[in-house]
């Protein structure tokens, strides 16, 4: 057993949470308000056979003890391992150095390009384009330097020869990202572009992007994903903009490394690019170890794009405040600080709260002489104000939209709760069968259906000690592959349990699962049932209606389906298959009303 196992072995996580929280039980689980997130009804979870915990709530973490460690006191991994060691009693060996002195050999070799591109910007006749166009951008000497920005000659094999000539391998080259695999070597994947390095906020240098001189796609390429090299908690800027992000209580968030740049050139530092993608979890974590409130100057209507918003109700849900900058005239930061960097200053400083600027641009987007577009607003509008998880902030937004959309408050609050209540639904926690029949046809997230799939795969982990009951109906009734999945190995498991006449063990059920499916069950193990559902009966007629229930909608597909296959026959005169479509759709409809 590895040092990792034997401490979750020895330390029991509800003990460690204990020492943080009251826990309360709550059937084989233990609950507790999230400590992770403000809410007012306990969703945090605590399994202590699994020992895991899980936030069906607003933040949706979860994790076993080292994550809980590393989350309460913003440790690293390394650093909540050693305690946790302690308290355990378990002596850690020394880490093999080996894999580190590999990542270590990433580092190396990238510095060792950032001096090749540097010196053939900076010192090179190959790299004057480049540093003309630099300053036609408006960066200073200075800037360059800062940044340290290079440039990667129009040549298939400058940096590998040089390389391999410092002593660094092919593969090595290929792993860092600089080197691209090809048939039988490797060639330089920078050519002909401005290179800016990408530091971490440890100052390590852990890749590049490359920028074409002259219009051309793409206009960008970046390093891959590397050993040392996650795009996706990446920020631009931060290794340099960290400190004054503390100071300034507040992070600006552009797309690019010019926007980024050019702003900290002109005195606006506490800045960092996301590098033209979506805001993500890891992004907004790294910020939330700086700051409270972001600031978000981005190119595209923040409203109308969908990613955008999921990475704002991230943001949200971290607790982070959000605000945007506008800048007038489709200029962008880069730009904008090149010509006036007062009006960039300006600008930064007028930014409006995230919900104000939703109001707006989505209200610009209509024609507010009709008043069915007041109704599309509205449509937009109400799941997001949903999404505010701080009730007070909500309430507030719900009185301004209101207004202006000239209604009742009390209408559009109860439209925002509905869309909550659904929401919460989709959550997970407490969805029982026999409550909320309807859809009400949002479309938003899970449908009902697929609501019920995994209401059932929880009742079935959930099965009353005393019940000795395997399930028999067919996994067709699932149409998720991986419950079809679960579901199968279940029932092999509770066969084999009833024929040793051993009770139900979530540990070993597990330990016969792969980790994707393993994972699934976790989260569902740790749902919180309605406490009646320990009873044996109650937990039968629950069980029943959510059978009867999927039967159901099974059934309404393809009553739906054969409409359409009937339509089709009528318009093109296939009697005979009419008459047999009919006779499925009168069958199915029995079927249907007798279920
Ligand atoms: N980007 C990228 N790959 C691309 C295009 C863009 O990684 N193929 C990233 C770059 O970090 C870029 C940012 O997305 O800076 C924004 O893209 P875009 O708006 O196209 O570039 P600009 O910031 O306008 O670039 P520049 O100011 O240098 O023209
Ligand atoms: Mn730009």
């Amino acid at each position: 057993m590895d040092e990792i196992e034997l401490i979750k072995q020895k330390l029991n996580i509800v003990d460690l949470i204990q020492e943080y929280l009251p826990l309360k039980k709550s059937g084989v689980n233990f609950k507790a308000n999230c400590p992770f997130h403000t809410e007012k009804t306990p969703s945090f979870m605590v399994s202590p056979e699994r020992q895991i915990w899980h936030c069906f709530g607003g933040c949706q973490k979860g994790g076993d003890i080292f994550k809980f460690l590393m989350e309460k006191e913003g440790l690293e991994f390394k650093d909540a391992l050693e305690i946790l060691a302690k308290k355990a009693g378990v002596s850690l060996k020394r880490k093999k150095t080996g894999k580190k002195d590999f990542r270590d050999r990433l580092f190396e070799a990238n510095l060792k390009a950032q001096e090749l591109f540097g010196y053939i910007l900076n010192k090179h006749p190959l790299g004057k384009n480049a540093l003309d166009y630099l300053k036609k951008r408006g960066l200073k000497k200075e800037s360059i330097e800062k940044f340290g920005i290079g440039y990667a000659p129009n040549s298939w094999d400058t940096l590998t020869k040089f390389l391999l000539k410092r002593g660094f391998s092919i593969s090595e080259i290929i792993n860092s990202g600089l080197g691209v695999a090809s048939k039988d070597f490797c060639y330089d994947r920078f050519r002909a572009r401005i290179t800016f390095p990408l530091i971490d906020q440890k100052d390590r240098l852990i890749g590049f992007s490359g920028r074409v001189l002259y219009p051309q796609e793409p206009k960008y390429i970046n390093t891959p994903q590397t050993p040392i090299f996650d795009k996706s908690s990446y920020l631009f800027g931060i290794n340099l903009s960290k400190n004054e992000i503390r100071n300034k209580k507040e992070a600006i968030l552009v797309e690019g490394e010019m926007d980024m740049i050019m702003s900290y050139q002109e005195g606006v530092q506490n800045i960092v690019a996301t590098k033209g993608t979506a805001l993500t979890e890891g992004q907004l974590e790294l910020l939330k170890k700086y700051t409270e409130t972001i600031n978000l100057c981005f190119d595209m209507d923040l409203a109308g794009d969908s990613a955008a918003r999921r990475g704002i109700e991230i943001a949200d849900r971290l607790g982070l405040d959000i605000k945007v900058t506008t800048i007038a005239d489709e200029k962008d930061a880069a730009e904008l600080n090149r010509n006036n960097s007062d009006a960039w200053k300006k600008a930064v400083q007028d930014a409006a709260p995230i919900y104000d600027y939703y109001l707006h641009s989505t209200a610009k987007r209509f024609n507010l002489k009709n008043p069915s577009d007041f109704k599309k607003v509205a449509q937009e509008l109400i799941p997001v104000w949903a999404k505010i998880t701080d009730d007070f902030v909500r309430e507030h937004y719900i009185q301004k939209l209101a207004a202006f959309l000239k209604i009742e408050e009390k209408l559009l609050r109860q439209l925002v709760n509905k869309q909550r209540k659904f929401d919460g639904k989709i959550s997970f926690i407490k969805i029982s069968a026999s409550a909320g029949k309807k859809d009400d046809g949002i479309k938003s997230g899970k449908t009902r259906r697929e609501m019920l799939e995994e209401y059932l795969i929880a009742l079935l982990l959930h099965i009353p000690e005393d019940h000795n009951f395997v399930p028999s109906f067919p996994e067709t009734l699932f149409l998720e592959e991986r419950w079809k999945q679960i579901y199968v190995m279940l029932v092999l498991y509770l066969d084999s349990i009833f024929f040793k006449m051993a009770s139900f063990n979530i540990n070993e059920f597990v330990s016969t699962l792969p980790k994707d499916l393993a994972q699934e069950v976790d989260r569902l193990y740790l749902t919180e049932l309605d406490s009646k559902l320990a009873d044996k009966k109650d937990w039968q007629k629950e069980f029943e209606t959510v059978i009867t229930e999927l039967k159901k909608s099974l059934i309404r597909a393809s009553l739906e389906r054969l409409t359409l296959e009937i339509k089709n026959a009528q318009e093109f005169g296939k009697i005979e298959s009419l008459e047999k479509l009919n006779r499925r759709f009168r069958d199915l409809s029995v079927k249907l009303k007798n279920l």
